[in-house]
């Protein structure tokens, strides 16, 4: 296989989204489009990576920066005058490389890396072909430059949607934006775009007639168009959305997990279930999420940044925030929020709780109505159950604290200091009663 280098561009405006967020960096399946493209870089091997973005994208740079350290160049296009031009700010970057460019945009983010695989081996195989595009086959093409073929069915040019010909505008085969071009012809002819068109842009995609006017050969490679799919608005962003999801999930469900109703589960895209896992409908899976075997997730549960050993039971109504280790065998019922807590084996925390900065033992049972008082207006505690231990219900644990193994909390408590080992702790006001209050109460009342 020849080297491989990719150029992702991600300067442009994206005024379709009316957002304040570049459109490259608006989430699918919870991580930035962008970052779905320079992934997927990676995983074809790219040697380099040439990320291109716009001036005011400061902080887009300090994410990528952040995320992938050096093994990035990330190139500044000054003035956004096309796809074009903005290749034609990265090639200085691959000065000395030798092999094939492949150009991705940055807001293509569901292209995988082995249908760009495709691609590249298809050039290995035939060296005489310069450039591939990418294209797919779309009904109602819209936006979409359409890739126009001569009779021998070898591709001659792409031409935008606004520049179009109202014949050219019946071609249903269009141009994903994704190309492969050997870097010599690249470095050659990138200079030769003109932005003679109705947008005054330089158009990366006018390198086709270049390349064909100079006499060399130009293919097309199909995909699917679901893959392919530009995402320009905030419709064709929920669009991708949704196909991501449905891909996620039938990876999930093809490595053995059970849904119960597929459609109602999102998936983050480092979502990673174990095997005879069951998700009930409506459950919702943050990113950072690890689920080990027989893990079963019941209804309208929540769970982000945590991991939930073999054996689990999650929800229903179950909120799990980022930081939680939920051991094998333990129980997390309705309405039971947890944030950084460590729920040991066999351990239950079955009504009405939250157990914030907690580390609780094994086999410990946490009563209906349990809250750890982890937070005072500025600093958080951490409160640590014991194995064994019995929180009796609605009690209120005051941080920090410790409360032994095997130890039992009267329900109705508030515990301010540390409980040792098997003791019992009350922390409650003492029962009196009145005899025949409740009577005589009655009697007056009715009499008046
Ligand atoms: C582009 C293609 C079109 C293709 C479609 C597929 C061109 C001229 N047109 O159109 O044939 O069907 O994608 O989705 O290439 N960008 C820059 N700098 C710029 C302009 C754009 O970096 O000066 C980046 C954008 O951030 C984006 C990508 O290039 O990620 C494509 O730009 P966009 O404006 O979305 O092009 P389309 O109109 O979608
Ligand atoms: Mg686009």
């Amino acid at each position: 296989m020849e080297s491989l280098a990719a150029i992702v561009l991600a300067a442009g405006k994206g005024t379709r989204m009316n957002s304040k967020i570049p459109k490259v960096m608006h989430k699918i399946a919870g991580k930035p489009m962008l970052m779905h493209v320079i992934d997927n870089a990676f995983l074809c091997n790219a040697k380099k990576i040439v990320t291109v973005t716009s001036p005011s994208m400061q902080k887009v740079r300090d994410q990528v920066g952040e995320r992938y350290h050096d093994m990035i160049e990330n190139v500044v296009q000054q003035e956004q005058l096309g796809t074009g031009d903005a290749v034609k700010s990265a090639i200085s970057y691959l000065d000395g490389f030798n092999g094939i460019v492949v150009i991705l945009y940055g807001d293509t983010p569901l292209v995988r890396p082995e249908t760009i695989g495709v691609m590249t081996s298809f050039m290995t195989s035939n060296p005489f072909i310069s450039l591939i595009t990418l294209g797919m086959e779309v009904n109602s093409p819209n936006e979409y430059g359409r890739i126009v073929l001569d009779k021998k069915g070898d591709i001659v040019r792409i031409v935008e949607t606004r520049d179009a010909n109202s014949e050219e505008k019946n071609i249903t085969l269009c141009n994903s934006g994704v190309m492969a071009v050997r870097s010599e012809v690249l470095f050659e002819l990138i200079g030769k775009i003109k932005n003679d068109n109705s947008k005054s842009e330089y158009y990366l995609t006018d390198l086709v007639k270049i390349a064909t006017d100079e006499g060399l050969r130009c293919s097309v490679v199909t995909a699917d168009a679901r893959e392919l799919i530009g995402v320009n608005s905030r419709i064709e962003l929920a669009n991708a959305e949704n196909k991501v999801q449905i891909r996620l999930r039938t990876n999930a469900i093809e490595s053995g997990v059970t849904m119960l109703k597929p459609s109602s589960v999102y998936m983050s895209h480092d979502t990673k279930p174990g095997q005879d896992v069951v998700t009930h409908p409506n459950v919702v899976f943050g990113e950072g999420v690890e689920i080990g075997d027989n893990v079963e997730i019941k209804a309208f549960s929540e769970i982000s940044g945590s991991k939930i050993a073999e054996g689990a039971v999650i929800g229903p109504f179950a909120r799990i925030r980022p930081g939680c280790e939920i051991e094998e065998n333990a129980h997390v019922g309705n309405f039971v929020e947890l944030k950084k807590t460590k729920l040991g084996k066999g351990s239950k925390a079955n009504h009405l709780t939250y157990l914030g900065d907690c580390e609780i033992g094994e086999k410990a049972n946490i009563g209906a109505g349990t809250i750890t008082c982890n937070y005072d207006g500025f600093n958080k505690f951490k409160t640590e159950i014991g194995n064994g231990a019995f929180i009796g219900s609605n009690s209120s644990l005051v941080a920090p604290l410790k409360i032994g193994d095997g130890a039992i909390i009267a329900a109705g408590s508030t515990i301010t200091k540390d409980v040792s080992q098997d003791a019992l702790a009350f922390a409650r006001s003492k029962q009196d009663e009145k005899a025949d209050w409740a009577k005589n109460f009655r009697e007056k009342q009715t009499k008046e």
